[in-house]
């Protein structure tokens, strides 16, 4: 049967559609209303104009954003590293070597001890407004335990992400090709069919731009899109491979130079910036406003992982981004919601335009801004998925 709902009292209707209201780029309505129909936006305009549905839910005059689209997430892992960020925050440096320790809990993890982490961690970010997920595995690193975790991010989302090339595990450090060609074989062949992208750490201590480009092609070949990890712990080949390889985005660039920018915008990749890892290692920020002054889409991301970002909040991503990477809080908003579409190539997400997904947050707030102007709270009181009320 097909029902219509009606999400009326909206002080504040951010639609991330420039063709809508305000004529900025978060398209911008006041004491507005949308209609959703069996999970899908209809209509959206001012709330006096709107038409009759099956159903009313009034918002009583808050802020209503487009549900934040996390689009780099290590999602489904086992144990923690606190002992690696107390010492960090003492001044050793983050060079990936923890990874190890998450493949190792990881692997000794039960699938149902997996699934119930990995369901937590959802329900936090559903709670912060999280609609739309990305998550990569990376933490297992044999075939059986790449493709267990690629099961797993399945049942959480579509936007799944095969990474055995995270970082060559201890039993390979003296025979990398031999990892690089199961990673490209036996394990990609099982990971395939429950992954949407391939991507590569491409950066320092990882992985190379020769190994990242025969990870990549075999990816490609196998039906796989790709990403990147790139840029974050050294200058590095990661963007410029991802560019030639057409990749949807790179993500970190906190390593780039002029010539890595111009690839990038000639290639049209996104840039997705991950400012809790450079809070959480204390590292310097990627610089933001070069990046969009070169006409490059930026999203925003979490990152979440037990290593660099043990973080799920987007809100907290987007005060960060604001506060530290110089964004205006509407540059911030976009980012982490058209931006984030923009980097896993969806156009059903991100926007609240007729069409889309009604994936939304309702803000315990009258404004936007809210989202950076009260970091550490959560200004999100209710996440609608499909028109339906989630959590
Ligand atoms: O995106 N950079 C590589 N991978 C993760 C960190 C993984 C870890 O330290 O466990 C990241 O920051
Ligand atoms: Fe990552």
């Amino acid at each position: 049967m097909v029902t219509t709902t009606l999400f009326t009292g909206i002080g504040e209707l951010v639609t991330c559609d420039a063709s809508l209201g305000d004529g900025t780029a978060l398209g911008i309505l006041r004491d507005a209303a949308l209609v959703a129909e069996d999970g899908r936006i209809v209509w959206v305009g001012l709330a006096k104009e709107a038409p009759a549905a099956d159903g009313r839910v009034s918002l009583g005059g808050a802020c209503v954003v487009p549900g934040f689209v996390d689009s780099h997430t290590h999602l489904v892992f086992a144990g923690e590293r606190s002992a690696e960020f107390a010492a960090r925050m003492a001044g050793e440096p983050y060079t990936g070597g923890g990874i190890a320790t998450t493949v190792a809990a990881t692997r000794a993890a039960t699938t149902a001890q997996l699934r119930l982490a990995a369901a937590l961690r959802v329900a936090e970010m559903t709670a912060s407004g999280t609609t739309t997920l990305e998550a990569k595995s990376g933490y297992g690193l044999t075939v059986a335990d790449e493709a267990r975790l690629l099961g797993i991010s399945r049942e959480f989302t579509e936007e799944t992400t095969f990474l055995g090339a995270h970082v060559v595990p201890a039993e390979y450090v003296h025979d990398r090709g031999a990892y690089v060609d199961l990673v490209c074989g036996e394990m990609l062949a099982a990971c395939a069919p429950n992954a949407r992208w391939i991507d590569v750490f491409c950066d320092e201590g990882a992985f190379d731009a020769e190994e990242t480009c025969q990870v990549l092609r075999a990816g490609i070949a196998a039906g796989l899109m790709p990403r990147l990890h790139g840029n974050q712990l050294a200058h590095g080949s990661g963007a410029l491979v991802a560019a030639e390889f057409g990749a949807a985005s790179v993500d970190h660039c906190n390593h780039l130079l002029d010539a890595d920018i111009e690839a990038l915008v000639a290639a049209g990749v996104v840039a997705t910036l991950l400012p809790a890892a450079d809070f959480c290692t204390r590292t310097p920020y990627a610089d933001a406003r070069r990046l969009l002054d070169a006409g490059i889409n930026v999203a925003l991301a979490t990152d979440c992982n037990p290593g660099t970002s043990y973080v799920t909040s987007m809100p907290l991503v987007i005060a960060l981004a604001v506060r530290e990477l110089g964004l205006t809080p509407a540059e911030a908003l976009w980012a982490a919601t058209a931006g984030g579409a923009k980097a896993l190539r969806r156009g059903d997400i991100g926007r609240l335009t007729p069409g889309a997904r009604a994936d939304f947050a309702v803000l315990d707030a009258p404004s936007y801004v809210h989202l950076a102007y009260r970091p550490g709270s959560n200004p999100v009181g209710a996440t609608y998925l499909l028109g339906a009320l989630a959590g």
